[in-house]
């Protein structure tokens, strides 16, 4: 079962967003992007975009937010509030849903400018995502193979 967030953590989430899509490094597209992670112990991590003069480099919020709480040892994730300029507040990139599926089904906020919430999930973004589960279902010879 995925784990609902309550409404503080929510607002805590997503002023954690919020606050670090100011330091997003965007020079290129202008469009400035907050993520924060929760985790089963309670501890919120944020990334921003980091985009590139070499622009396929660019690295969204989202990720950068899940390297940041992995790199500090943290990897039970409970939810995710992204920020953005966008009205009706964007979803994550295909990339990235990728990498949230790497850690499970939890909610995902999207947060607008002016406020606007709306709640997904990993699960709902992502339907049947080449996950963990799906290299763990996988037999250990392929019958095709020649020796
Ligand atoms: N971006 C994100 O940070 N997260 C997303 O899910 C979508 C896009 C960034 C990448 C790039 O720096 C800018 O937004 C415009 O695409």
């Amino acid at each position: 079962m995925m784990m609902r967030m309550d409404q503080r953590q929510i607002d805590e989430l997503v002023a954690a967003a919020t606050e670090v899509r100011h330091r997003a490094h965007a020079p290129y597209s202008g469009y400035l992007v907050g993520a924060a992670v929760l985790t089963a112990d309670g501890r919120v991590f944020a990334g921003c975009n980091v985009e590139n003069a070499s622009y396929g480099l660019s690295v969204c919020a989202e990720r950068n937010a899940v390297a940041v709480a992995v790199a500090a040892g943290c990897r039970d994730f409970t939810g995710i509030a992204v920020v953005t300029q966008s009205n009706p507040p964007a979803a994550p990139c295909g990339a990235c849903r990728q990498v949230l599926a790497e850690f499970g089904d939890f909610p995902v906020i999207l947060a607008g400018l002016d406020g606007n919430l709306q709640t997904t999930s990993v699960r709902d973004l992502l339907p049947r995502a080449f996950d963990p589960a799906t290299l763990a279902a996988a037999s250990e010879e392929d019958p095709g193979r020649t020796p």
